[in-house]
């Protein structure tokens, strides 16, 4: 009995402590900072699991088509460069100030299932960047990333902007990304155009969001899936 009181009251104190912590303001929110090593496992270890966990019953349809490949690559412009970049491109302002951070999909996609990757991008991931693109996407809608997605392993940057020229035309998102069609053959002389020194010698990088932008500015409401 002693020892049922005693462990009750050893919760009851870290309960206390919790509660304590989070009215304290003393937990340091700021997404410039990581999470400490004990917490980033933590979070990690669940969100891997429990995708894991729930994909494995998903029934995945037959992804083998090129017409879904180039309808997934303007899907990929349209939703997810800004956050996790491609091959040869950076991702956006809003994925470079993201904690924890977007992963690279390439390296992703040779770690994870099919279904796991449209598990993710269907439902997001609680208290992360990671959106539930389910939310405005029936499934229909979201296939054709996905057979993208896990192709992505075998692209390098001019594989990818081969695919990216050929697919105009292609999918919902068709006419987003066409300013970025020939990036990399203007990309040098925009680079320049977007750096300047200030007058505090730092050297301020300004970019015009265009993945961000598309992202933010298509309006999934409008659309029939
Ligand atoms: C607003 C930023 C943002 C956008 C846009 C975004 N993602 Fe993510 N995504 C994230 C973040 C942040 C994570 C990491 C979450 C974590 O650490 O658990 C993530 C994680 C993932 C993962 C898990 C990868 C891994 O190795 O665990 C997949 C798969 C994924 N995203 C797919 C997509 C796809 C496909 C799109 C476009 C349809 C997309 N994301 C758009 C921010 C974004």
């Amino acid at each position: 009995m002693k020892i049922v009181i005693g462990m009750l009251a050893t919760l009851f104190i870290v309960v206390l402590a919790a509660i304590g912590v989070a009215y304290s303001g003393l937990y340091d929110v700021s997404a410039r900072s990581s999470h400490s090593s004990i917490v980033g496992w933590y979070l990690s270890t669940t969100a891997r699991v429990a995708i894991k966990r729930r994909a494995v019953d998903l029934d995945v349809p037959d992804l083998d088509d090129e017409a879904l490949l180039l309808a997934g690559i303007n899907d990929y412009e349209a939703m997810c460069v800004g956050c996790h970049g491609a091959p040869g491109k950076s991702p956006g302002p809003i994925g470079r100030g993201l904690n924890p951070p977007a992963p690279d999909l390439q390296k992703s996609a040779t770690k994870m299932s099919t279904a796991e990757l449209f598990w993710v991008t269907k439902n997001g991931i609680k208290m992360t960047g990671m959106p539930a693109w389910g939310a405005t996407h029936d499934d229909n809608a979201i296939w054709p990333v996905i057979a993208f997605t896990s192709s992505l392993p075998s692209l390098d940057e001019l594989g990818y902007q081969n695919l990216f020229d050929s697919a105009a035309g292609h999918g919902h998102h068709s006419d987003a990304p066409s300013s970025a069609r020939h990036e990399t053959a203007e990309s040098a002389e925009q680079s320049a155009d977007k750096v300047h020194l200030h007058e505090d010698g730092l050297t301020h990088v300004h970019e015009t969001p265009k993945e961000v932008v598309t992202t933010e500015e298509h309006d999934h409401g409008t659309h029939e899936h």
